[in-house]
């Protein structure tokens, strides 16, 4: 399934393996993936462009220099119109190329270009495998991300020797081409988050409490934005009356000190993103018998006292995680008071909205933030809530990839 869709861009080089080359592509895509070939000189020595192409389905690319070529796709995107760049078989000297950035030839050149994941399937003699230059070279470019899969231990095809250096099988390259394509969607594989969502409920006795129009929509989007790019998620919601998110672990809460007793609960984790309308205040001392209208007698005042700051509480606690992001409800100066509450939150990162009535924001199914941050201030267009959790879970992902 992770194959299905995908394209890969093909790098074969010299060495008798090449021959399992054909068999790798027919297996690629069988699973729904789209091979585009480049060959080597020495790839050609092994096996024809003609054969690869009619495997692939696709024309074979073998020239750097090839006009043609350049002129209908070009090596830089050759590089780049790609999920995954493999290459099997690697010989040693395409490593050595690789591990100094030269480019002298097509493969080498987009292997230069490329910004897509890059999986090596390598082949060689064992004891080229095993020279210091290799391993000085596989190091370096294991250091640079580039992922390996085998070589295999086993007798080589023209030399008789043992050891390692037989390229893996196929299907050993199918399943880790599945793995890093499954690892690049999954970018938050591994990490906790938290999420508050909904608004909150403060009683004023056992049937009236003080609320706001926030529907969870955006927070609940958040939640399962994050856990689709493999982010453990608690959802901590007030009372809302959407569904909860598939495959994300939600508390249900009223009031706002309920909230951040989950929220803290929820501690340590790596992301923190405080989405609810909490309520400012609460009633300070609910009554715990319904108010009753007594006629004659004075209005009842309620005294209200004030709630916990959660977002703030967690942008300033000593297991506060790595990433914390609050929104900003605002409805008037929106960037200058979301960047008020970036420095007094202890925020990372703030999205700020306008909540202005006639915005139809809050309670509706569409937002148009800022996204503000130390780096600066991004406006990002009118979007769908959902759109602007992918947005923003993306976002997330990448301060998480970056060092
Ligand atoms: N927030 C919170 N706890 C509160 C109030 C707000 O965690 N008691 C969080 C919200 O979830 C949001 C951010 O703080 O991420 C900003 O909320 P907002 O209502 O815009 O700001 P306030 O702090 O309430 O300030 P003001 O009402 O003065 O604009």
């Amino acid at each position: 399934m992770v194959l299905s869709g995908k394209r890969i861009l093909l790098i074969i080089s010299g060495g008798i393996a090449a021959y399992k080359s054909l068999d790798l592509i027919r297996r690629l895509r069988e699973r729904g993936a789209s091979v585009r070939p480049i060959m080597t000189a020495g790839a050609q020595q092994f096996i024809t462009p003609l054969a690869v192409g009619a495997v692939a389905a696709d024309h074979v690319f073998t020239d750097l220099f090839s006009r043609e070529d350049e002129q209908d796709v070009g090596h830089i995107r050759l590089a780049r119109d790609c999920d995954l760049v493999l290459i099997a078989p690697a010989t040693a000297d395409l490593l050595a190329k690789m591990a100094n950035g030269l480019a002298d030839d097509l493969a080498s050149t987009a292997l230069l270009a490329t910004d897509r994941p890059v999986l090596v399937a390598p082949a060689m003699n064992p004891k080229m495998w095993a020279h210091p230059a290799t391993r000085r070279n596989v190091e370096t470019l294991r250091k640079d991300g580039i992922r390996f899969v085998g070589p295999m231990a086993g007798e080589m095809a023209e030399s008789g020797e043992a050891g390692l250096g037989r390229m893996a099988e196929p299907l050993d390259i199918v399943a880790a081409a599945e793995a890093v394509l499954d690892s690049g969607l999954k970018p938050l594989l591994g990490r906790k988050a938290v999420v508050t969502s909904g608004p909150t409920h403060e009683p004023i006795d056992p049937v009236r409490y003080i609320a706001n129009r926030s529907s969870g929509r955006q927070g609940h989007a958040i939640a399962a934005a994050l856990s689709t790019l493999g982010a453990e998620v608690t959802l901590v919601s007030g009372p809302v009356s959407i569904p909860d998110p598939p495959g994300v672990a939600v508390v249900h809460v009223e009031r706002a000190e309920e909230m951040r007793d989950a929220v803290l609960a929820a501690l340590p984790c790596d992301i923190a993103v405080m989405v609810a309308a909490v309520a400012d205040w609460r009633v300070a001392s609910a009554a715990d018998q319904k108010i009753k209208k007594h006629p004659g007698e004075s209005i009842p005042t309620l005294a209200l006292t004030e709630n916990p700051d959660i977002l703030k509480t967690v942008g300033h606690h000593s297991l506060r995680p790595k990433l914390v992001v609050g929104f900003a409800a605002e409805t008037q100066d929106v960037e200058a008071n979301a960047k008020l509450k970036l420095e007094r939150k202890g925020a990372d990162i703030i999205v700020a909205n306008d909540v202005s009535a006639e915005t139809g924001i809050m309670g509706g199914a569409r937002n148009s933030v800022k996204v503000i941050s130390h780096e600066g201030t991004e406006q990002w267009p009118d979007l769908a809530k959902e759109e602007v959790a992918v947005r923003l879970a993306a976002l997330i992902a990448d301060r998480f990839s970056s060092p």
